[in-house]
């Protein structure tokens, strides 16, 4: 089990890039495997989650090349993906798991779709119920992975409403609907993110949205295109809340993925009174990138709007350490699904926090956070095998005057492989003991 040691640093400086953005990237092997013609694929996310999506359509027979971030697909179209001889393990990562969910359903061949010790303690409830009423034949034990889908069902088209804005069930439900019979209907109170929808488009689909709502019609086919990923904004939210409370800082993150149903970390650290200027604004492959330059700044705490949840859903454990060294109190509710994330990122945020001596107060849907300094730590921080929590107590070093230690952080592999180099190119100070 690896370690973060983090030390005390001076200001951050400098202009980086973050890795490509694992939604888009999961989804680009995803629609690419099944769209007809070759697709390619620049700056795709080489973590383990993404990779896994990947090799999990190599076994359902796609010839996918990879060279670094670069990935060629030979897409086999909207029936040619074969059963795969084993479980596809998905490792860490709820949107393979969840989304191949959907498209699976819809396939002639079975399927058996199973991950790590985190993934397999996942709610899939909220993906079976509708995959089932669409007719999909889908379980698992107490509706956890692993999973186990018949194929050869005919799906029909649902209308639903979804119980919780969550990207990952409508877009398992998109592309369940891509083979269903009929209009496939998605009512959604809250934002997700939208990034199926947009790249259906790309491979020449027609989805039909309208605010809260979103359809599409079984049936028709895609054809390949070429895709460039861009930076992560949730791995660039670490740096942004670094820069931010670490003195006189000045970074610039490039390149950064700023599609409005993501940036609510941008939103929520401008309430609390960060510098964060967005530059440079473009579109490439129906996807908005701006460069996004971040200096100190006095925070202060707030109470976070409701409607800004879904849109920094994984941006939250780094929010905290933002709150943590704002002047006054900072208060998040409405945000129960935190709880069943990687970990529960309530509880395992609340614990690392009151170890480095910031009060806080555990919501049900939530948490009160007391902006506070950081104290020598009492024991090492536990990031229970939680990718984004790991990397955001590296991030509260910035301010502390002692040295943090962060156990369990192998899993920063899965979304920020470089995580440590690019950190420590800025100027923060963050040892990983093997
Ligand atoms: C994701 C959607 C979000 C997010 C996850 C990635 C996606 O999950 O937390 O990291 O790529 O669709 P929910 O849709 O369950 O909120």
């Amino acid at each position: 089990m690896a370690s973060f040691l983090t030390s005390k640093c001076g200001p951050l400086k400098g202009s980086i890039k973050v890795p490509g953005d694992k939604s888009i990237s999961h989804r680009s092997i995803m629609l690419g495997s099944i769209a007809t013609g070759i697709t390619k694929v620049s700056g795709f996310l080489e973590g383990e989650d993404s990779l896994a999506t990947l090799n999990a359509f190599r076994e359902m027979g796609v010839e996918i090349q990879r060279q670094g971030s670069n990935v060629t697909i030979n897409g086999v179209g909207m029936h040619g993906l074969r059963e795969s001889a084993k479980p596809l393990n998905l490792g860490n990562s709820g949107t393979s798991i969840r989304l191949m969910s959907g498209l699976l359903s819809a396939q002639s061949f079975d399927s058996e779709l199973c991950g790590d010790e985190s993934l397999s303690k996942r709610p899939m409830g909220r993906v079976i119920d509708p995959l089932c009423k669409m007719g999909a034949d889908i379980s698992g034990a107490e509706s956890r992975p692993p999973l186990k889908i018949k194929g050869g069902k005919k799906l029909s088209s649902l209308k639903y409403t979804l119980p919780v804005a969550s990207a990952q069930i409508k877009s398992c439900l998109l592309l369940a609907g891509l083979y269903a019979d009929g209009e496939t209907h998605i009512i959604e109170n809250g934002t997700s993110r939208d990034h199926t929808e947009r790249m259906l488009r790309g491979f020449g689909y027609k989805v039909s949205t309208s605010p809260g709502h979103v359809s599409i019609l079984g049936g028709g086919a895609l054809k390949a295109c070429d895709i460039e990923v861009p930076s992560d904004i949730s791995s660039s939210a670490f740096f942004m809340v670094a820069a931010s409370i670490a003195k006189e800082s000045d970074i610039t993150l490039m390149a950064v993925n700023v599609n409005p149903t993501r940036t609510g970390v941008i939103d929520i650290l401008r309430l609390m009174g960060a510098n964060i200027e967005s530059s440079n604004e473009r579109l490439e492959a129906g996807e908005l990138i701006a460069d996004i330059r971040v200096q100190s700044s006095n925070l202060k705490g707030i109470k976070i709007p409701e409607h800004l949840v879904p849109l920094a859903i994984d941006e939250f454990p780094v929010i905290f350490i933002a709150a943590s060294c704002a002047q006054g109190e900072t208060v998040l509710t409405g945000a129960k699904e935190l709880r069943v994330k990687e970990s529960d990122r309530i509880q395992v945020m609340a614990d690392g926090l009151a170890s480095l001596g910031i009060r806080n107060e555990v919501l049900d849907d939530g948490i009160k956070i007391i902006g506070g300094e950081f104290k020598e730590q009492v024991a090492p921080i536990k990031s229970h095998h939680d990718h984004r929590i790991s990397m955001s107590f590296a991030v509260a070093s910035v301010r502390s005057d002692f040295e943090i230690s962060i156990d369990g952080v192998d899993n920063v592999k899965t979304s920020f492989p470089n995580f440590v180099e690019l950190a420590n190119s800025i100027g923060m100070s963050i040892t990983e003991v093997k």
